[in-house]
């Protein structure tokens, strides 16, 4: 079967009721620039659901600035292709006027999650992403969500709303996909150059020495978190914003670290700001 794209939420709609009330219905919300950490995404609510819906939608309420919202790829029917190979049902890429007929009269304040990190360096993202994420729910009225957890803060953030607002919704946290050198799939690796790339490697370099450290016996977060910025001291062209260890599945700086707790990296690359995490396992 080939994946279905709707562009107007009514069509949806009338999709969405025509299925079994039982029906398991799978969504993984994107902005589309679809790489192979959606396909993972998807695959898995193939494997879990009855029918896999996905949205692309760039969503200006979350961008700081219009110049990046302008920058952002727009690829509608390459990743129609890419859904459908990843045999998803539906495709919705829905206009502004449709999801919100009465504008945005007021962004959903997210929870305490989104106060540190990329929400202190990214004023009022966070309430973007909830509101944007608030309306799709109540649309595509999924069962279960599919979120990558490259954006560890973003699944908090959109987990503690959903637990208000939408209780009846699963929060599916998926594992990050990596390329073969390492560096995490994410939309914006297109825009580094080779020697960017090359730079942009210092993370999940940075991030496996805090998880060999930690399995080396060093507990202490603040010592963790030191020899992390040492290494990127070192290193030029990664401007480091943070490091930070914080407790399992929740945004608290840990003070001892333990295992399953998540370490954070955000860095800018040629300009690129780019977030990574791993979480600290034995080995
Ligand atoms: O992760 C993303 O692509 C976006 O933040 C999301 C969840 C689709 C909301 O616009």
């Amino acid at each position: 079967m080939m994946t279905t794209l709707f562009t107007d939420l009514g069509q949806y709609k009338r999709w969405r009721d025509s299925l079994d009330g039982s029906a398991i219905v799978g969504f993984v919300p994107t902005m589309g620039a679809l790489h192979e950490g959606h396909i993972n995404l998807m695959q898995r609510a193939k494997r879990e659901c009855d029918a896999v819906v996905v949205s692309i939608y760039v969503n200006d309420l979350q961008f700081n600035s219009q110049q990046d919202f302008d920058k952002y790829p727009r690829t509608l029917s390459l990743d129609t292709e890419v859904c459908n190979g990843a045999k998803v049902d539906v495709v919705i890429a829905p206009n502004k006027s449709d999801l919100f007929p009465h504008n945005v009269e007021k962004l959903i304040e997210p929870s305490a999650s989104a106060l540190d990190y990329e929400g202190r360096d990214r004023p009022g993202h966070f309430a973007g992403v909830t509101t944007i994420v608030d309306a799709l729910f109540s649309s595509i009225r999924p069962s279960k969500v599919f979120l990558g957890l490259k954006d560890y803060q973003q699944v908090c953030v959109i987990r503690d709303m959903a637990a208000i607002k939408h209780p009846e919704i699963s929060i599916i946290p998926c594992n990050t996909v990596r390329d073969h050198d390492g560096l995490a799939f994410s939309s914006r690796n297109r825009f580094l150059t080779k020697n960017g790339r090359e730079n942009a490697l210092h993370i999940p370099r940075a991030l496996n020495q805090v998880n060999q450290l930690w399995n080396d016996g060093m507990h202490d977060v603040s010592e963790l978190e030191r020899n992390a910025v040492q290494l990127f001291n070192a290193v030029d062209g990664v401007d480091l914003q943070y490091v930070s260890i914080v407790e399992q599945d929740s945004m608290r700086h840990a003070t001892v670290a333990r295992e399953h707790d998540t370490v954070l990296i955000a860095a800018i690359v040629e300009g690129i700001r780019l977030i990574d995490n791993v979480q600290l396992l034995s080995v």
